[in-house]
This record gives structure tokens, sequence and C-alpha cells, in this order.
């Protein structure tokens, strides 16, 4: 029986660690195949040697996800080799929080620069092909945050709140293409996020939060749930977090 996955084209960006890795792994055990973008490209091409020698279809091409000529890249290369694409992952993303008087502006243009324009750039790669083909499904990765905003993270939580007007206004957009959109908005997850505070003691504390982080699977499960609906069904949104988490 067709599982809604098997033969997709799927694009994800950020596949080199986290949520992008474990969403390539198991979308790749049911059949999908695989276009992985990250700029640590020699993860990326370890993690599609590893697919393919498991019987998978992957391929890695070295994207940036700020430069939109290179997201494009990315999904016609993913045309190219497999004939179409059917699924945009937007992930990639980076969450260096800290209260908005420490002025750490770089932090907030990188932010932006990723989050926001990096999930307009894949938008922008994938809509051509999507309407041509008069199909196609785009997920966007949001947040608890892009949910609920807290001091010391107003422009992580800006960027994430951004994401779901954007996939909101995609969503109402593209009906005359056929094309789905979700948003995951997950919780803690256990992945190298933390890694990218740069503030010592904001580090500390998102440390702390992410030893309640359930395993990177609970989000590959959830995108597997939104593609394997029929197509007639388009699920929006899925917010998650684990269960012991507060906030
Ligand atoms: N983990 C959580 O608790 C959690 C919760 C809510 C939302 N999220 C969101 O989930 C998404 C994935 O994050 P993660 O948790 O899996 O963290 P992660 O393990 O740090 O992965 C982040 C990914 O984004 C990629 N990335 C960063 N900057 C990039 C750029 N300029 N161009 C291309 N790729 C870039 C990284 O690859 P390279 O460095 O190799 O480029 C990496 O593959 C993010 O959007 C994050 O905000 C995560």
């Amino acid at each position: 029986m067709n599982n809604g996955i098997e033969g997709k084209v799927v694009v994800i960006t950020g596949a080199s660690s986290g949520l992008g890795e474990a969403t390539a792994r198991l979308l790749s055990a049911q059949g999908a195949c695989i276009a992985l973008g990250a700029r640590r490209f020699d993860r990326i091409q370890r993690l599609a040697n590893e697919l393919s020698a498991n019987g998978g279809k992957a391929i890695a091409v070295a994207t940036d996800v700020t430069q939109c000529d290179q997201v494009k890249r990315l999904v016609d290369t993913a045309a190219q080799t497999f004939g179409r694409v059917d699924v945009m992952i937007n992930n990639a993303g980076l969450m260096p929080n800290s209260p908005l008087d420490r002025l750490k502006i770089d932090d907030w243009n990188r932010m932006i620069d990723v989050n926001i324009k990096g999930v307009l750039h894949g938008i922008a790669a994938a809509l051509p092909h999507m309407k041509q083909q008069k199909g196609g499904h785009i997920i966007s990765v949001s947040s608890v945050a892009g949910h609920k905003v807290r001091p010391g993270n107003a422009v992580y939580a800006a960027t994430k709140h951004a994401v779901r007007v954007l996939s909101e206004g995609l969503r109402m957009e593209v009906k005359p293409y056929n094309i789905r959109t979700t948003v995951i908005s997950p919780g803690a997850v256990a992945t190298e996020l933390p890694n990218s505070v740069t503030e010592p003691d904001v580090a500390e504390s998102v440390h702390k939060i992410y030893e309640a982080a359930i395993p990177a699977e609970s989000f590959a499960r959830a995108v597997a749930f939104a593609l394997s609906q029929p197509e007639d069904v388009d699920v929006n949104e899925i917010l998650f977090r684990p269960t012991r988490q507060e906030f």
C-alpha cells in the first residue's frame, strides 16, 4: 500500500544535523528520494552515502540558505536528478538567544537571514516546480517560540512567528496549484540547536531547558504524518512539546 511517502522527492534544508538529519533518515527508510542541503557538505555527503548504502536514493548539495541562488540550485538539482520536487522542508535555523539590551545585532541579523529569509528562499525555489506540476507540499519549521515569546528570545520568537504567518499566507495563495502547506512547531528537541547560543549565561539556561528534550525522531514522525495524509487532506499546523516541558 502507498504510504504517501514512497517515491516522493523531498528536499530538506539544514539536513546536516538534528531535525533535518533525523527526517532524512526516516523518510528515506520509508522510500522517499532525498535531496540534502546544508553548509557542512562533508556531513550531508556522508549521510547521502549512508542512505544510498541502505538502499535509499539521496544526493547532497552544499547550500547556504541565506543565498537565494544556492537554495534554487539545491531544488533544481533535486528536480534534475529525481524528475520532480514533491516536498520542500524549510528547516535550517539557529537560535542565538539573548536579551535585547545586549544589542547582539549580528545574532539578530543571522536569525533574520536564516530563519526568515532562508524560508522565503526555499519557497521561491520550490514554487515554480510545484506550480508547474500542479502539486507539492511545503513544510516550514517554526517553534513553540512561534506561538509564545518570553524574555530573552524576542528575536528568535519574532522569526518563528514570521514563519507561521508566511506559511498561512502561502497556504491561501497556492490553492490553484494544489499545493499543501504545513508548519511544524516543536518544543525542546535534542539537537545541536543550543550550541548556536553565543552568550555563555544564556547558553547555560538553554542547556538546562534541553535536559527535558525529546529525540529528533519526534519531529521526523510529525513530518511523516503530514506527508502520509491523503492528497485532499492538508495538515496545516503541528505543535508538539516534550511531555515534561512547561513553556
Ligand atoms: N531543537 C529544537 O528544540 C527546536 C525547537 C523548535 C524549532 N526548532 C527549529 O528546527 C530547525 C532545525 O534545528 P535543529 O534543532 O535541528 O538544530 P541543529 O541541529 O543546530 O540544526 C540546524 C541546521 O540548520 C543548518 N543551518 C544553519 N544555518 C544555515 C545556513 N545559513 N544555511 C543552510 N543551513 C543552515 C545547519 O547546517 P550547517 O551548519 O551545516 O549549514 C543544521 O543542519 C531550526 O529552524 C530550529 O529553529 C528546533
